[in-house]
């Protein structure tokens, strides 16, 4: 009987932190106040190895898209960009450039993707929560967490 009972309480226990567990990891996972943008896995992408493949005019912006060849012809063939990609949006007012953003394929799965933000002088914009980022493009998780699949599809045909 008292050996029953340690039983039952163990596994009470074992329970109970499966489920501290998977909130804590839910939390992690999730937007909340503080998750600020530091360094992540995004480095800074080699912008003279890119290609320009679409602009989109918004007011006084001018967002140059940019990225690899070999993303390119990934993207043209309906394959996943490979692992390490960069995606540029480079935002320039009245000629000069404001900020970049940038996505980087980080893993081989359809949802790994980091986002940062950097400043003309390619530093991290610090007080940034890239979590709306993500978040936002996800919505874009069939194509490849773009908003401009179709311009990079045509670019060059
Ligand atoms: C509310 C939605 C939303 C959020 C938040 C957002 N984006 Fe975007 N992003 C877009 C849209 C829409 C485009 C297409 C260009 C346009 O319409 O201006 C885009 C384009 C891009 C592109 C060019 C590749 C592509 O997807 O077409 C990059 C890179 C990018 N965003 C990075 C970022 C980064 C970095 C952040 C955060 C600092 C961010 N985005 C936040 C909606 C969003």
């Amino acid at each position: 009987m008292r050996e029953k009972l340690v039983q039952i309480a163990i596994a009470i226990a074992g329970a109970a932190l499966v489920v501290l567990l998977a909130s804590v990891m839910l939390l992690m996972d999730g937007e909340f106040p503080g998750a600020r943008a530091e360094a992540n896995a995004v480095t800074f992408p080699p912008i003279e190895e890119l290609e320009h493949y679409t602009t989109v005019e918004r007011g006084v912006s001018a967002e140059h898209m940019m990225t690899s060849p070999e993303a390119l012809a990934a993207l043209k063939a309906g394959s996943p960009v490979p692992v390490g990609t960069h995606m540029v949006l480079v935002d320039y007012r009245n000629g000069k450039v404001f900020r970049y953003f940038v996505s980087q394929k980080v893993g081989e799965g359809a949802d790994e993707w980091a986002f940062q933000w950097f400043h003309p002088d390619r530093s991290i914009k610090a007080d940034e929560n890239t979590a709306r980022c993500y978040s936002c493009h996800r919505s874009r998780q069939d194509s490849q967490f773009m908003f401009t699949l179709p311009e990079a599809q045509a670019f060059g045909s």
